[in-house]
């Protein structure tokens, strides 16, 4: 018989599904004779979990399932949860906080909220903006969740608009660190900043919210590109917002989405107890402001703390970043068999928590099924590039095989 150990981290093949899944033992209360086990692997939910092994011991004969009394669902990595409070958005000479200033400038008149704690309810994040259960956004290989789906790590930060409505607060500017899995590359970061701007006008037609929208949005695009600037609205869809646009700026010669927004559902103006009143909202990211603005060619500097590029920046000023060197890159490449559930984001999630911002981009190269044995493969290539420092082979060849140790782990066969 085991003895399940505190902070240890077991693996159990489910029997329903057959696929494996991680925990750790949080705590052990052996007067009491309880254990308590927390999930953190992404690839599969707990809902399988019955009769499994550990050790090739079936778990029964280690865990009385009777005693579990605190057995919890999360899906967040390390590498992500080490990024929160890093609270880049208050650092005053972090580009991103230069950015939300300079976005905080323009509505001088709006109440401003920063929310610390990313951590939200799945109600706040989602039911109450009237986002469908189906919706992709709300999909475990898109979201990062906690306490058994009851807390998610913000996926926007439309996620405080009915917290405020609800208080009465009408016209306000919500700025945070915002979460969402994505595939690795320059511009995709699964943490970026938004700024959200809401502002209910009273009891307006919509046609009067549209036009007051139109006019703010277009006087903040010129406060932070110029008078010149080229952009236009095109017709969006959003759950919440009814009608939505969204914004679209031509900046040296290439068409740019900048923000989302729209009127308010009346649905959620009802829900917030301000019924016959009528307002608009708008969400725009910080990242790819900035990485203009500063000429930063790759979302990884907003996260290094190389003095090198720290000390490049000061609040108030908008000026060109300056490589201190390209360093040289690496490839390579990944071969695997995959099992059903797999989704991408599960590998780029795996390689962001072993490589630690060493990796530039991850691309599917090739995929195929094979049709006599119906087994799918899939081919990622990796490119390796430190934003800091030249990376020896060494280092390469140690990381890669810690992502091929953690698919073996998890069940998955290298080809
Ligand atoms: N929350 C939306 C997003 O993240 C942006 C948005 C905010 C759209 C407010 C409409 C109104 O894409």
């Amino acid at each position: 018989m085991v003895i399940l150990q505190e902070g240890q981290v077991y693996k159990i093949i489910t029997d329903k599904t057959q696929k494996s899944m991680t925990f750790y033992i949080t705590y052990v209360d052996r007067l009491k004779d309880e254990v308590f086990v927390k999930v953190f692997s992404p690839f599969s939910l707990y809902e399988g979990f019955r009769i499994s092994t550990i050790e090739n011991k079936t778990l029964k004969e280690i865990i009385d399932f009777e005693k579990i009394k605190n057995f919890y669902f999360e899906n967040i990595p390390f590498s992500i949860k080490n990024k929160i409070g890093k609270l880049l958005y208050q650092k005053e000479n972090h580009p991103i906080c230069i950015v939300k200033n300079k976005i905080n400038d323009f509505f001088e008149k709006y109440d401003k909220f920063e929310f610390q704690n990313p951590m939200v309810s799945v109600r706040n994040n989602f039911d109450n903006l009237l986002i469908p259960q189906n919706h992709p956004g709300r999909k475990e290989s898109d979201t990062f969740y906690s306490e058994n789906k009851f807390l998610v790590l913000r996926t926007h930060t439309t996620a405080h608009q009915t917290e405020l409505l609800k208080k009465k607060i009408t016209k306000f500017i919500v700025t945070g660190d915002v979460y969402r899995r994505d595939t690795i590359d320059a511009s995709h970061f699964p943490v970026f900043h938004q700024v959200e701007g809401v502002n209910v006008l009273g009891s307006v037609s919509d046609k009067v919210v549209i036009e007051h929208l139109k006019d703010t949005l277009s006087g903040l695009i010129k406060h932070l590109f110029g008078n010149d600037v080229k952009y236009r609205f095109i017709d969006e869809y959003f759950p919440f917002t009814n009608p939505s646009f969204e914004v679209v700026v031509e900046y040296h010669g290439i068409e740019m989405e900048v923000l989302g927004s729209g009127v308010i559902h009346k649905d959620i103006m009802k829900n917030c107890g301000l019924e016959g009143q009528n307002g608009w909202a708008f969400g725009m990211g910080l990242e790819r402001l900035a990485m203009i603005f500063f000429d930063i060619p790759d979302i990884r500097y907003f996260w290094s703390e190389d003095p090198r590029f720290l000390s490049q920046f000061k609040a108030g000023e908008f000026t060109k970043f300056q490589p201190y060197s390209k360093y040289p890159s690496a490839i390579r490449d990944i071969s695997m068999w995959i099992t059903e559930g797999f989704e991408d984001n599960y590998f780029f999630d795996l390689v962001r928590d072993l490589s630690e911002n060493l990796v530039e981009e991850v691309s599917l190269t090739d995929s195929f099924t094979n049709p006599k044995t119906n087994r799918s493969s899939k081919t990622f290539r990796i490119k390796f590039r430190s934003i800091d420092k030249t990376l020896t082979g060494e280092e390469i060849d140690k990381i890669l095989n810690e992502i091929k140790q953690e698919l073996i782990n998890k069940d998955y066969e290298i080809r």
